[in-house]
């Protein structure tokens, strides 16, 4: 049964968990009963949520590094298992970025390809493979990875990003599969619009107004990186103790638009961007 805090007494590790969506897993999870081991390329960003987190009676640390490094991860293996006294409950293994390697696919270079599928794909298989033993070794525990809608779609200029996104949800239900006999459950969010410092309002705008968003985001608005945390929460927790394998778009319904758009005099949808 779902408790006010499902996470009481587990030891939770965030890559990214300093700003972003990551930052709001990194202080829900603490809010929900969990010390948080915090990692973060921005060392400012990681004190911020580490101070938050501990100013409000929670226990957390940083370790500040970029989770691409093989180092890093190492260290940040070493020093949840540290924080928890051998144990380590939950791996939220968030950090993704579209921008690294971006262009039509004909431009790009191998040098791109390795950029994006580093930032996206490999250190989830990195941290995974670092700290599912230590989960083993527990008794079970739970991971939650983050994908992209973008991995479900077709899109321009973002292939790679897509086919990293796309295996990191495969690799989600591969690993479910391996782990169910250890009572570990994989599972992985695939956001869209969420508000954060990747994707900021303006930036998606691009100059057009508010309005336009109401009209492309069947829940016409942005999400707040909290209501991305809510389902990390859900997913790591025994709320969702009968689900593994499986990838949840969080994203104000544009993946079920799929390609609709809500009318401008706001009767119903369209499916013709220049409709009134
Ligand atoms: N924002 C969206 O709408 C959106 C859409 C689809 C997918 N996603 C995915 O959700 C996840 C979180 O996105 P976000 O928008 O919160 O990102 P963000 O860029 O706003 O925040 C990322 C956090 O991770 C940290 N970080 C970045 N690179 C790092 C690295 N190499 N090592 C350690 N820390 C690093 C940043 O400092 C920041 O604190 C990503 O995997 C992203 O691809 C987001």
């Amino acid at each position: 049964m779902p408790t006010a805090t499902p996470l009481n007494d587990k030891i939770a590790a965030v890559t990214g968990g300093g700003g972003g969506i990551g930052g709001s897993i990194s202080r829900l999870f603490a809010e929900a009963g969990a010390a948080v081991v915090v990692n973060d390329i921005d060392a400012e960003l990681a004190a911020a949520a580490v101070g938050d987190i501990t100013d409000a009676g929670g226990r957390a640390t940083a370790v500040v590094g970029d989770i691409t490094d093989a180092a890093v991860v190492a260290e940040f293996h070493r020093a949840a298992v540290d924080f928890g006294d051998g144990r380590v409950d939950v791996l939220v293994n968030n950090v993704g970025d579209y921008r690294p390697g971006m262009g039509r696919f004909l431009k790009t270079t191998e040098a791109d390809w390795d950029a994006q599928i580093d930032i996206t794909l490999r250190h989830v298989l990195r941290c995974s493979h670092a700290f599912l033993p230590t989960m083993i070794d527990g008794g079970g525990g739970t991971v939650v990875n983050m994908s992209t809608v973008e991995s479900m779609r077709g899109i321009t200029r973002m292939a790679v990003y897509s086919a990293a996104n796309a295996a990191v949800s495969a690799f989600t239900r591969c690993l479910a599969l391996e782990m169910a006999e250890h009572d570990i459950r994989v599972n992985c969010i695939a956001p869209d619009m969420a508000m954060t410092l990747q994707t900021p309002l303006d930036a998606m705008l691009r100059g057009r107004p508010l309005e336009h968003a109401e009209r492309w985001i069947p829940l016409s608005r942005f999400g707040d990186p909290e209501e991305f945390a809510q389902v990390a929460l859900f997913l790591a927790s025994d709320q969702s103790s009968f689900m593994t394998g499986q990838t949840i778009p969080v994203d104000g319904g544009t993946m079920t638009a799929q390609g609709w758009y809500r009318r401008a005099d706001g009767r119903g949808f369209t499916n013709l961007p220049d409709a009134p």
